[in-house]
C-alpha cells in the first residue's frame, strides 16, 4: 500500500495502467489497493476518466535525513513508523531496551494516539507530527519539575517560528491559538522517579489536517492558521532545536528560571477560571505559576497553588 502511496504522493494524475505497471499488479489489483488507501489511511483520491488518479493533496513523508538536514547539531536516533498504537507507547517500550538518550519516536499515524487521562488524539495519517522524546532522568524530582511547562515553551516557539504567530499556552499541558487547541503534550514515566527513570515527552501538533470530525474540541492547524501547507520535516527540526534549547536552560537552572517566560505567554493570566478535579470545581482568577510550574490562583483573594495530572482548567463566562 505504501508503494502505491510513494507513486501517488507527489499529487500528480497516474493512470491505472502506469500504476499496475510499476507495481506488477493488474489495473483491478490496483483499484483494491486505492479503496483500501481511502479507507484505512483516510486519504482522499480524485479518480477521472481519462486521466486516471489522483491524491487530493500531494504528501510529504517523514524522513530522518531531511529532519537531520534541516538540523545537523541534533543527532538523537530516530524511529520512524508508518502506522503504530501510541508513539508515547513505543516509546516507552524502547526504553526498557535502547540505551542510547535521548531518541525520538514519530509516526505518520497512531491508531491510539493517546491525550491525558485515557482520552483519545485523533491522529490521521501523514498530516500532523506526533513526537515522542525519550530522556533519562537521573537527579529525580527536581529534573521533572516544570517539565511539561518547558516542552510547552519550546513547542509554541516552534510554531511561532512556523508562522503561527499567535501561540499561547495554557496551563498545564496545551497550546492554543484563541480558544482553539493546535497542540497537546503529555508526558509519561517509567522507572523510579526519585531515582533512575525515564521520561517521555509526548507532543501532537496538528500540522497540516484540515479536516476532523471526531475532534470533540475547538481546534486548528499550522495550515488553518497561516494557509500554506507546511514541511512537517522542517517542523520537527525546529521543535528539537527548541527543546534542546529550553532543555538545557531548565536542567540548569530549574523552571524557576523560565516561569516569567511560561506566565508572559499564558492565555489566560489574570482571567477568571474554574479548576476542575474530577466531579470538585474551585473558581478563581490566574495569577500565574510557582517554580515548580503548580498554578496559582486566588480564591476569595486568598492565593492558592493547585498542581497534579487530573487538572482542567476551564475559562469562566464573567471571565
Ligand atoms: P484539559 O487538559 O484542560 O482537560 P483538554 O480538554 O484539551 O484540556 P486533554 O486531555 O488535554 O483535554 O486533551 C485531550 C482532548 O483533546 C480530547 O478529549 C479531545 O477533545 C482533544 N483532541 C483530540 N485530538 C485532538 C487533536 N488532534 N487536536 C486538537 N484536539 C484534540
Ligand atoms: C493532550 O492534550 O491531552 C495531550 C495530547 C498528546 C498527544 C501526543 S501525540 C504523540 C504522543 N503519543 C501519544 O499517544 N500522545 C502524545
Amino acid at each position: 500500500m505504501l508503494t502505491l502511496l510513494e507513486l501517488l504522493k507527489d499529487g500528480r494524475f497516474h493512470s491505472g495502467e502506469a500504476l499496475g505497471a510499476a507495481l506488477g499488479v493488474s489495473r483491478s489489483a490496483v483499484w483494491k489497493q486505492l479503496q483500501h488507501l481511502e479507507a484505512e489511511l483516510n486519504l482522499p483520491v480524485h479518480k477521472v476518466r481519462g486521466k486516471g488518479y489522483q491524491l487530493a493533496s500531494p504528501l510529504v513523508f517523514l524522513s530522518a535525513a531531511e529532519i537531520e538536514q534541516h538540523a545537523p547539531d541534533l543527532a538523537w536516533p530516530i524511529h520512524i513508523y508508518d502506522s503504530i498504537d501510541s508513539t508515547n507507547a513505543e516509546a516507552l517500550r524502547l526504553a526498557g531496551v535502547e540505551c542510547a538518550t535521548p531518541f525520538l519516536v514519530l509516526a505518520e499515524q497512531q491508531t491510539a494516539g493517546r491525550g491525558r487521562r485515557g482520552r483519545k488524539w485523533v491522529s490521521p495519517f501523514a498530516q500532523n507530527v506526533y513526537y515522542s522524546l525519550v530522556l533519562r532522568i537521573e537527579d529525580g524530582l527536581r529534573q521533572l519539575e516544570g517539565l511539561s511547562l518547558v516542552v510547552g515553551l519550546a513547542v509554541m516557539q516552534a510554531l511561532r517560528e512556523s508562522g503561527v504567530q499567535t501561540a499561547t499556552l495554557k496551563w498545564p499541558n496545551d497550546v492554543l491559538v484563541g480558544q482553539k487547541k493546535i497542540a497537546g503534550i503529555l508526558l509519561e514515566l517509567v522507572g523510579d522517579p526519585a531515582d533512575i527513570c525515564h521520561v517521555v515527552l509526548g507532543i501532537g501538533i496538528n500540522v497540516n489536517m484540515q479536516k476532523a470530525d471526531e475532534v470533540d474540541q475547538q481546534w486548528t492547524s499550522v495550515q488553518l492558521e497561516t494557509g500554506f501547507p507546511v514541511d512537517r520535516n522542517a517542523l520537527i527540526a525546529r521543535l528539537g532545536l527548541q527543546l534542546q534549547g529550553y532543555l538545557g536552560r531548565h536542567r540548569v537552572l530549574g523552571f524557576a528560571e523560565l516561569q516569567n517566560e511560561w506566565e508572559k505567554n499564558h492565555a489566560w493570566q489574570g482571567r477568571a477560571v474554574s479548576l476542575i478535579a474530577g466531579v470538585n470545581q474551585v473558581d478563581g482568577v490566574v495569577l500565574g505559576v510557582d517554580r515548580q510550574g503548580a498554578l496559582r490562583l486566588s480564591v476569595d483573594g486568598v492565593e492558592k497553588i493547585y498542581s497534579g495530572g487530573e487538572l482542567s482548567l476551564r475559562l469562566r463566562d464573567d471571565s
